[in-house]
């Protein structure tokens, strides 16, 4: 066996066989870190026991069903796909302070099953985490704690107290003392991933581990991890801003575009079931500059608010900001309102938001997004019980959106009147509705129904 060493970068896991000062892959400065590479022989086949390993044909195998343990909160539940797999190991990412150990907190206590649950904390105390617990109203013999920050002593009492379920709080705060990298750093958050998923995967145990991100998500952690966790989730939300969103970015035990939505009380967090009334019950009264769309978040459709605001320039240059949808895509389609629909904004500042801290990135509210900051700039209200829909090409026309049975659904659920559609989709509705549906072809004929024309 011979010891040899790589250098890798700290932010973006590039590996170099001497030191850098500046990485050539993600151009960050004093980034590299030494690593040990362990060589172990090749054995030339790998055989095990001696005996040569032969393929097999696929259906010779026999799929073993997943075991799913229920986490206490339904919202987690969907988002993992029907609940914890045993043996799953989950990475949970997001910023620090999003509330990321009171959430994992609560499924300690929460979750259904025999056995204890570990919760090892590199960041904080025994008492800190008590204090957290009592204000939780949480108080179970069955959750352990152990403050330890070398994986080596944790992979120890994993194996001694073999429970059913593992938290590591955080990734960042580990060790290993194979490395002589610092905690954090790309080598230590892979090496770690890899011991601590070695011991749980056989044994069977549930693992999760926190990792933090930034908020440009650059952090050695959850990114570099993620193609070695069989989950990942990251929990969202501004952080002044008591909702909080769950969102799975990867699942190799169900889909991936499902959401859960939480709200961050002064007992912890609680789940809320129907976040389409939350969102848009701030409402004000017929204001212009408000519109309500549905965009779908996984299988669920959620109703939400759209506000823009239009003001004069007060330099030359007019200024665009966009909170929670993209900003080419603003920019899009306000070139889209002043060459197809006549409305002149190049001397205007434009803000859009999408009320309750949401982040939505599909083509379907286009039409909500143009007809709204029309609104606010003519100073025209659009009705307060209307809800929007379609995809704006860059000639005006109204493209056809998919799922949009569903998102008619809840608007009908939430007691809205009319909505306006597609002329494509309309076509293809199969049931009747209660809601007065619009077809229209263009952004100009969509303008004129509303009256913004
Ligand atoms: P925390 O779970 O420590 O965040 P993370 O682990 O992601 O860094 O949450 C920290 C914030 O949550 C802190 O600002 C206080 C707030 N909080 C509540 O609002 N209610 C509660 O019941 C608890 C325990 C925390
Ligand atoms: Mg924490």
């Amino acid at each position: 066996m011979k010891n040899k060493t790589v250098f890798v970068c700290n932010e973006c896991g590039y590996e170099s066989g001497k030191w850098l000062g500046k990485c050539p892959a993600c151009n960050s400065w004093n980034s590299f870190y030494e690593q040990k590479v362990v060589e172990t022989k090749s054995k030339g086949l790998s055989a095990s026991e001696g005996k040569l390993t032969m393929p097999q044909s696929l259906n010779s195998y026999e799929a073993k069903e997943t075991i799913r343990t229920h986490t206490g909160f339904q919202e987690l539940d969907r988002v993992l796909g029907g609940g914890l797999v045993k043996g799953s190991l989950v990475l949970l990412g997001g910023e620090p302070g999003i509330g990321k150990s009171t959430l994992i907190l609560q499924i300690c206590d929460k979750i259904k099953g025999d056995g204890k649950v570990l919760y090892v904390s590199g960041e904080e105390s025994a008492e800190q985490i008590k204090l957290r617990a009592d204000r939780l109203g949480i108080n179970n013999e069955d959750i352990l704690f152990l403050g330890e920050t070398n994986i080596e002593l944790v992979n120890q009492a994993i194996i001694n107290t073999n429970p059913k379920l593992v938290i590591i709080d955080s990734i960042q705060t580990m060790y290993s003392e194979e490395l002589t990298a610092a905690a954090g750093s790309v080598s230590q958050v892979r090496e770690i991933t890899s011991q601590v998923m070695r011991v749980c995967k056989s044994k069977g145990i549930t693992t999760i581990i926190i990792g933090h991100v930034t908020k440009e998500g650059n952090i050695a952690g959850p990114r570099v991890l993620e193609h070695m966790v069989d989950t990942v989730l990251y929990l969202e939300g501004e952080r002044y801003f008591s909702y909080r969103i769950l969102r799975g970015v990867k699942n190799r035990f169900g889909s991936t575009n499902e959401i859960g939505m939480f709200e961050m009380q002064d007992k912890g967090m609680q789940e809320i079931d129907n976040p389409s009334d939350i969102l848009i019950s701030e409402r004000e009264d017929n204001p212009a500059g408000s519109c309500i769309v549905a965009t779908m978040e996984g299988t669920r459709p959620l109703l939400v608010e759209l506000q823009a605001l239009t003001c004069n320039t007060v330099f030359g240059y007019p200024k665009r900001t966009a909170n929670g949808i993209d900003y080419n895509r603003l920019s899009l389609l306000l070139a889209v309102l002043e060459k197809r629909a006549g409305v002149m904004l190049n001397s205007q500042d434009v803000y859009l938001n999408v009320v309750g801290g949401l982040k939505v990135n599909e083509p379907a509210i286009d039409l909500g997004i143009a007809l709204v900051t029309a609104s606010s700039f003519k100073n025209i209200p659009i009705p307060k019980d209307m809800i929007i829909l379609g995809e704006v090409g860059l000639t005006g026309e109204v493209r056809r959106i998919n799922l949009i049975e569903k998102r008619l659904k809840e608007a009908e659920k939430l007691g809205f009147k009319t909505c306006i559609i597609p002329e494509s989709n309309k076509k293809d509705l199969k049931d009747n509705y209660k809601l007065d549906i619009i077809g229209i072809k263009d952004i100009n004929e969509a303008m004129k129904k509303i009256g913004l024309k």
